[in-house]
């Protein structure tokens, strides 16, 4: 069965965007509003895993939003909406939780990283995240999903999810007239620079919204001076940039850094180096801060500018959940049918 070229990707609203949002998701989402039919969410239903203050909730949600808008999404092209407005996702998500396996969830790194020591106190929730994740996806038969790489492992348990509905309702899914998968196998758009953001004061962490350090992340909301000074306390080694990208091999905080200039930059990372290479930190870190305030410091003007009216997002949101249930609902029919809900 031939699928319609459509890309889903979400957001957490759990904290302030960072630079790994922005690099790993945000800035790629806005080229794929050109070649495919696009739809981003902000999933605050995946937020609620964890204990969120209700206003934060809310703050956060419509700061993704605005991220979004900001960066160059155009709600015209691309659907942009929060999960919780179309209550499929929660349907799904629970025939799903009847097709995964355990055992499949208890393999989630990310699961066992948040659960820790803590795993029989954390909520079902958080367990079950990756179900929810793929019913994001897979309701409206997403073929690509651009993500950074903390969400690769994610993507691989749709697939199988996806792959094991297609076999457990095989005959039904024929019955009802539809030739080979219903779901598709969706691809993973995760190539490039900057796909995993380090922390600027540790190389071996990602860069999160959950750092205890305030220097380790730079928020989208940060102002120039800030910035700035971040990336100029950044953590480097002693020896001077490599001329190449095999000299970046073991110096994670300097493999992050060049990696950051070449995706704020779009230019090729021997790119960078052949302008950069052998000099000291100092010249690249100057010039790594100008360019990231010149790229971020606009968005964060209008972020702000947007967040100060909610009435603006609403309509947008309200509108793009119009647009997300037409395409969902026909497919949850199908899934209801094949599952053998009676209606
Ligand atoms: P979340 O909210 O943690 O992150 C949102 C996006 O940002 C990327 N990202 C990074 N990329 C590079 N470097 C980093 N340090 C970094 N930190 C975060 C993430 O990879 C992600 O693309 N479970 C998802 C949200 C989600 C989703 C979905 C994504 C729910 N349903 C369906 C795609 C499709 C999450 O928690 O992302």
């Amino acid at each position: 069965m031939a699928f319609t070229p459509r890309v889903f990707s979400g957001i957490k609203p759990s904290g302030d965007l960072h630079l790994g949002n922005y690099l790993g998701a945000i800035r790629r989402f806005v080229p794929l509003q050109e070649t495919h039919e696009t739809i981003y969410c902000m999933v605050d239903m995946h937020a609620i895993t964890v204990w969120q203050d209700h206003v934060d909730l809310k703050r956060w949600t419509y700061e993704i939003a605005a991220a979004y808008i900001a960066a160059g999404l155009d709600p015209k092209k691309s659907i942009i909406f929060n999960q919780s407005q179309v209550v499929e996702h929660a349907e799904l998500s629970w025939i799903f939780n009847c097709v995964a396996r355990m055992g499949w969830m208890e393999r989630m790194t990310q699961f066992k990283d948040k659960s820790g020591e803590n795993s029989e106190n954390v909520s079902l929730g958080l367990f079950a995240y990756p179900s929810l994740m793929a019913a994001d996806i897979l309701l409206y038969k997403s073929t690509a999903v651009p993500v950074g790489e903390d969400q690769c492992q994610h993507l691989e348990l749709t697939r199988d999810i996806a792959k094991k509905f297609n076999h457990d309702f095989k005959k039904q899914i024929k019955a009802n007239g539809h030739k080979g998968n219903f779901f598709p196998v969706t691809e993973t758009l995760a190539i490039g620079p900057a796909m995993r953001v380090k922390s600027l004061k540790d190389g071996s962490k990602k860069m999160s919204k959950s750092d205890a350090s305030d220097l380790s992340t730079i928020y989208m909301m940060d102002d120039a001076d800030l910035i700035a000074k971040k990336i100029k306390r950044a953590t480097t080694d002693a020896d001077a940039l490599p001329s190449e990208a095999a000299g970046l091999d073991g110096r994670a905080e300097a493999e992050n850094l060049v990696g950051i200039f070449a995706a704020l930059s779009n230019r090729s990372v021997n790119d960078v180096l052949g302008e950069f290479g052998s000099q000291g930190w100092g010249a690249f870190k100057s010039a790594l801060a100008d360019l990231a305030v010149s790229v971020l410091t606009p968005i964060a003007d209008e972020m702000k500018r947007l967040v100060a009216d909610r009435g603006e997002i609403d309509v947008i949101l309200r509108d793009g959940a119009a647009r997300a249930r037409a395409i969902a609902q026909p497919i949850m029919d199908d899934v209801r049918n094949i599952v053998g809900f009676v209606r």
